[in-house]
């Protein structure tokens, strides 16, 4: 089969990092089948979608907790050839205070996945992990060979278990290909600005918190602390552009069909390479408002890393895939998302 009849499920889909990763998947000839409950994004992002694909979108709502939900998905959508499982909760503060939701949710969404795929004989799947696994390296950039560090929070935890649930999983002879792809820091929109970042609430990231800011909808930026042992003391992360990342999702897939035989995992780290503190993120979008944004120094906030950035490598030579846009380009692209 061509790409174009090539069918991929994107649970989660309606998502941040899903909506972006369909809109590549159609611009490389792949068909997107969408599943997503909207219990974290809003049903108007598929207008979104298809106002840059200009095609109707499939979309199946309901939750991947649903064993016969999900089994009528592939029942309806018999040419599905692989699987993009993004649909998580993903708010670390919020697992916290609500770690059964996230043990169910995360644990039990994968594990009714696992089930239905084996069941359809759908053997490729690119699972949604995170940088958080490493939390604070002990090298870096850090590598996929990185120790995983104790989790600092629910959601790591349930991302760590996942690896840990697909890796027993191909050993134990299942019928299943698996790219794993560890994210760093998201950030940035479509550059159409029919899709982007929809934060619920007050935002706990960086990116959305500094838009929400320049726009008058929060009073001021508080950056969560100086003193790290940094060279402006404030935290370092690698922030990668959105439709970067949901362009490796599209190599990640090319590479599992190209893979021989029947059963594969491997582990991915997805990030530009390069590390940019918290200050740097605020004098960047500066630079580019040409005017000041009403931050204040506030404490640490509990649970963060220092420095975290990636290696890139792997993905680079195997996926033939490099991060393009740069810091600016992708606070550039989300403050147009934010004023639209
Ligand atoms: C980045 C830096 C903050 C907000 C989280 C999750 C991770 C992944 C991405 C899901 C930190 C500082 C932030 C603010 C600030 N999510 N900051 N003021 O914590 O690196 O990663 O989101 O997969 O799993 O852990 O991202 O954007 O929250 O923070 O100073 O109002 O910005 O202290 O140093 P983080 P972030």
């Amino acid at each position: 089969m061509t790409t174009k009849q090539k069918k991929i499920l994107v649970t989660g889909g309606a998502g941040y990092i899903g909506s972006h990763t369909v809109v590549e998947l159609y611009h490389s000839g792949f068909q997107t089948v969408i599943v997503d409950n909207f219990s974290n994004s809003e049903k108007r992002v598929l207008d979104g979608i298809k106002a840059i694909i200009k095609q109707p979108v499939t979309l199946y709502e309901g939750n991947c907790n649903d064993e016969t939900f999900l089994k009528n998905v592939f029942q309806q959508e018999p040419d599905i050839t692989g699987v993009i499982h993004f649909a998580a909760y993903k708010a670390v503060g919020e697992s916290v205070q609500k770690p059964l939701d996230y043990y169910q949710n995360n644990i039990g969404s994968l594990m009714t996945l696992l089930k239905v795929m084996s069941a359809f004989h759908v053997s490729n799947l690119v699972f949604s992990s995170s940088c958080t696994v490493y939390g604070q390296p002990d090298q870096l950039p850090v590598t996929e060979q990185s120790p995983k560090k104790m989790a600092e929070s629910p959601y790591g935890n349930t991302k760590q278990i996942c690896e840990e649930i697909l890796e027993d999983f191909v050993k134990s002879q299942a019928q299943l290909k698996v790219t794993l792809l560890r994210y760093f820091n998201p950030i940035g929109a479509h550059p159409s600005a029919h899709i982007g970042e929809l934060p619920i609430g007050v935002p706990n990231n960086l990116v959305p918190f500094i838009m929400q800011t320049a726009s008058g909808i929060r009073e001021k930026l508080t950056v969560f602390g100086d003193d790290y042992n940094t060279p402006d003391g404030t935290c370092i992360r690698d922030y990668i552009h959105v439709v970067d990342l949901a362009k490796a999702h599209v190599k990640s897939l090319y590479y599992l069909e190209q893979r021989e035989g029947s059963s594969f995992f491997d582990i991915f780290n997805l990030g530009t390479g390069q590390g940019n503190s918290v200050m740097e993120v605020i004098k960047a979008f500066e630079q580019i408002q040409k005017e000041h944004l009403n931050y204040t120094i506030g404490p640490r906030r509990s649970g963060d890393v220092e420095q975290v950035y990636a290696n890139v490598d792997k993905a680079g030579t195997l996926f033939n895939w490099k991060a393009e846009l740069s810091l600016e380009e992708a606070l550039i692209d989300a403050w147009r998302w934010q004023k639209a």
